[in-house]
């Protein structure tokens, strides 16, 4: 009994099992710890929103914290770009009402620029200049607020972009937090 339990602990085996969970980040964890961190100090950004978007991406299994914040500018890039087809869609109305048709113009602006300017944050991150990056991030992050509030300065009028603005804010907000984690470590 006592040499079974003393050769366990000398086989290859045990030895593996203690280098592994005493690695601390596998990769999976890796995405958990990372949206831990971000949910805890970025108010409106759930952890199940974080885990489920990054996740979403393959490459989220195996990434380091840089390499998730590439994949989360992705998933970003996506989500600005569908945005600024969903209110070209809109605009093609006939019959929009003229307030509701001046706001989609400006949120078609907003996202427009919004598409090069996060171009710009992911050299620039590559480059591991995070914090040029971060204020790109920043003013990526006022598109989807400035976009909804302007429908709300009209009663009775809703925005037909609120589900979108949302996601756009939360994954903004998600690579926001990504970009300073890298940063203070560096
Ligand atoms: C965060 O969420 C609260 C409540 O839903 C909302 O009032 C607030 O405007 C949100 N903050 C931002 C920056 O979107
Ligand atoms: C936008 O982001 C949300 C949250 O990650 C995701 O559920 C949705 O599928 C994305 N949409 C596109 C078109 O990328
Ligand atoms: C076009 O806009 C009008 C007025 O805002 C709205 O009632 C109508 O449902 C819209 N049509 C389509 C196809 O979205």
């Amino acid at each position: 009994m006592i040499s079974t339990f003393s050769l366990f602990f000398l086989s290859p085996l045990f030895v593996i099992l203690v280098s592994s969970s005493s690695h601390g980040s596998t990769p999976h964890n890796m995405v958990q710890e990372t949206c831990k961190k971000c949910a805890a100090t970025t108010p409106n950004l759930s952890y199940s929103f974080c885990v489920s978007s990054l996740e979403s991406d393959d490459r989220s299994r195996s990434a380091n914290l840089h390499r998730l914040g590439l994949i989360s500018m992705d998933l970003l890039r996506h989500n600005l770009t569908s945005t600024r087809r969903e209110v070209k869609k809109l605009l093609r109305n006939k019959t929009l009402d003229g307030f509701v048709k001046v706001r989609l113009d400006d949120c078609l602006e907003l996202y427009s620029d919004a598409i090069p300017t996060l171009k710009e944050c992911k050299r620039e991150y590559k480059q591991k200049r995070f914090s040029d990056a971060n204020v790109k991030v920043s003013s990526i992050m006022e598109a989807p607020s400035t976009c909804e509030d302007g429908f709300h300065e009209k009663q009775g009028v809703g925005s037909p972009l609120t589900k979108s603005n949302k996601n756009v804010f939360q994954l903004a907000a998600l690579t926001l937090s990504i970009v300073n984690m890298n940063m203070h470590l560096q």
